[in-house]
C-alpha cells in the first residue's frame, strides 16, 4: 500500500514541469489528486494520470484569485471527501538585474510565487482542519541561498515563502492542529521554465546553452522533475511526521558552494 492511500491532495502549476512531477508522485503513493493551473493543457496532465489507473481531477485555477481558490476547494472536497496536501508550486519567473526589472513586474512575480502561496494556505486550512491532519508542502527555490545573477526579482519571492512557511508550521504545531508546513528548494532542473521553448524540441541545445551552470553543480547535472516529486510525496508522507517549517534543498549540492 501507498504511503498516502486515502489522502487528498491538491498540487497548484501542475499542468507540466516539477507540479505534473509532483502530482504522479503523490498519485503513485496512493493519493487522490486534484491537479491545478492557468494552462488548458492541465486537463491533459490529469487524464494521462487517469489513464494509468490513478485518482486525478484538474481545475481551471489563477492563483492569484481567492474566488478561485474557493472552486478549487470545493471542487476538491466534491471529487474526493477531504483535503489532507497541498502543493503550492505554482511559480513565474522574469529574470533581470535591478536596473532591468520594473516594480510593477516584481510584484506580479510576488502575486504569484508569494500572495498565491498564501491564499492558497489559508483556503484550505479549514478543511484540513476537519480532515484532522495535513501536509503543506511549498515549492521555495535554491535562490533563497545563493546570488543567481538575474533573480533580483524571483528570489525574495521564494525568501517570504520559506519565512511564511515556518510561520504557518509554528502556528499550525502550537495551535494543536496536527498540520505541518515545508518548503522545498529546487536548484536547476530539466523544465520550460529552465529551458523554455527548447523544451518542445531541442532540449539538448539548451542544455548547451546552460552548460557552465550545470558544471557548476557539485553532482554534475541537472535534476530531474521526479527527484522533486519524491521529495515532495516523502513531505507529505507520515514518514515526515515530525518534520516541519525544515527546508529541504534538492539541488545537488550547488547552493552549499
Ligand atoms: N525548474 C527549476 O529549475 C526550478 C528551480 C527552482 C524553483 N523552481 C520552482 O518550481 C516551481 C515549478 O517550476 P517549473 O520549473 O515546473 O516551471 P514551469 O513554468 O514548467 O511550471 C510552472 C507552472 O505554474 C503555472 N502557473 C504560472 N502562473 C500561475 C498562476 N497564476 N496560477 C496557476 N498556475 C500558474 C504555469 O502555467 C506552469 O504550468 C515554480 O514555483 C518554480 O519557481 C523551479
Amino acid at each position: 500500500m501507498g504511503r498516502l492511500q486515502g489522502r487528498v491532495a491538491i498540487v497548484t502549476g501542475a499542468a507540466r514541469g516539477l507540479g505534473a512531477a509532483a502530482a504522479r508522485a503523490l498519485a503513485i503513493e496512493g493519493a487522490a489528486v486534484m491537479l491545478t493551473d492557468v494552462l488548458e493543457s492541465v486537463a491533459e496532465t490529469a487524464a494521462a494520470l487517469a489513464q494509468d489507473g490513478f485518482q486525478a481531477r484538474h481545475h481551471s485555477h489563477d492563483v492569484t484569485s481567492d474566488q478561485e481558490w474557493q472552486s478549487v476547494v470545493a471542487a476538491t472536497i466534491s471529487a474526493f471527501g477531504e483535503i489532507n496536501v497541498l502543493v503550492n508550486n505554482a511559480g513565474i519567473n522574469l529574470p533581470g538585474t535591478i536596473d532591468d526589472i520594473e516594480v510593477d513586474a516584481a510584484q506580479q512575480i510576488m502575486n504569484v510565487n508569494y500572495f498565491g502561496a498564501m491564499r492558497g494556505i489559508k483556503a484550505v486550512l479549514p478543511s484540513m482542519r476537519s480532515a484532522g491532519h495535513g501536509s503543506i508542502v511549498n515549492i521555495s527555490s535554491n535562490s533563497t541561498r545563493m546570488i543567481a545573477g538575474l533573480t533580483t526579482a524571483y528570489s525574495p519571492t521564494k525568501a517570504a515563502l520559506a519565512l511564511l512557511t515556518k510561520n504557518v508550521a509554528v502556528a499550525c504545531a502550537q495551535g494543536g492542529d496536527d498540520i505541518r508546513c515545508n518548503s522545498i528548494h529546487p536548484g536547476p532542473h530539466e523544465t520550460a521554465m529552465l529551458l523554455g521553448d527548447a523544451m518542445d524540441g531541442n532540449s539538448d541545445a539548451a542544455i548547451k546553452l546552460i552548460q557552465p551552470m550545470i558544471d557548476a553543480i557539485p553532482m554534475g547535472r541537472m535534476g530531474k522533475p521526479m527527484e522533486i516529486g519524491k521529495a515532495v510525496a516523502f513531505l507529505a508522507s507520515d514518514d515526515a511526521s515530525y518534520i516541519t517549517g525544515a527546508e529541504i534543498f534538492v539541488d545537488g549540492g550547488l547552493s552549499l558552494l
